[in-house]
């Protein structure tokens, strides 16, 4: 089974976490592009999607699915996005694909985060993907010097402006054994907009495409 059919077996099995007639939030990458045209499928049984990206909005809309804007609603009842990196305790790295405050805003206010994955993002100790950091961009390099503080490698991601207007640092060999600790540490540096440890609000159940099939961890 090659990496794209295992996001697509995740992907696909998150459908059950769908309740009929709800709005639900929706991620970004290229595992939540299969759960978007798995939303297809079902699209009459929900009332809409709230998005975090301006690439996932485009993709819904082409299948027809009403998006709708986040401060129009009150709750949703589930989030389902990726990740590029796990750990036992569904503690994640996000913002591979830029859109992370807009992931971590959605995130927020779903009673249930359901991410998925395939098993290549199975992590024990997050950090060998870079973590990303969204920063106001006359802040750059006052952030980046504070994160080398930290132990971390920080390299500005050229030509890339988030769907905010800010840039984005990814932060090279961080071993990130307190990701609770770090995510909160990172996010007070003056001029960070947010980081992509998802700790504080990690999943409530991942759905694991693996060579045999999807498999639940709650
Ligand atoms: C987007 O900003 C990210 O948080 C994605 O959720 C993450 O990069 C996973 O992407 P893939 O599903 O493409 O691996």
């Amino acid at each position: 089974m090659t990496q794209d059919e295992m996001k697509k077996a995740a992907a696909w099995a998150a459908l059950e976490y769908v309740e009929k007639g709800s709005i639900i939030g929706v991620g970004t990458g290229s595992t939540v592009n299969h759960f978007i045209d798995a939303l297809g499928s079902i699209k009459e049984d929900i009332r809409g999607a709230v998005s975090s990206s301006e690439a996932s909005t485009q993709k819904l809309k082409e299948l027809g699915i009403e998006i709708y804007e986040l401060n129009d609603v009150d709750t949703l009842s589930v989030y389902v996005d990726g990740a590029d990196e796990i750990n036992p305790q569904n503690e994640m790295i996000k913002g591979g694909g830029a859109a992370l405050t807009r992931e971590k805003i959605v995130a927020a206010v779903a009673k249930k985060f359901v991410c998925i994955v395939d098993s290549t993002k199975q992590v024990d100790i997050l950090g060998q993907f870079p973590l990303p950091v969204e920063v106001i961009p006359m802040a750059r390099s006052y952030v980046a010097r504070e994160l080398v503080k930290l132990g971390g490698d920080p390299l500005y991601r050229q030509g890339v402006v988030t769907d905010n207007g800010n840039v984005i640092l990814d932060v090279f060999n961080l071993s990130i054994t307190d990701a609770k600790k770090l995510e909160q540490q990172i996010n007070q540096m003056v001029g960070v907009v947010t980081n992509g440890l998802f700790a504080a609000r990690g999943a409530d159940t991942v759905i694991v495409g693996t060579p045999d099939g999807p498999k639940t961890l709650k």
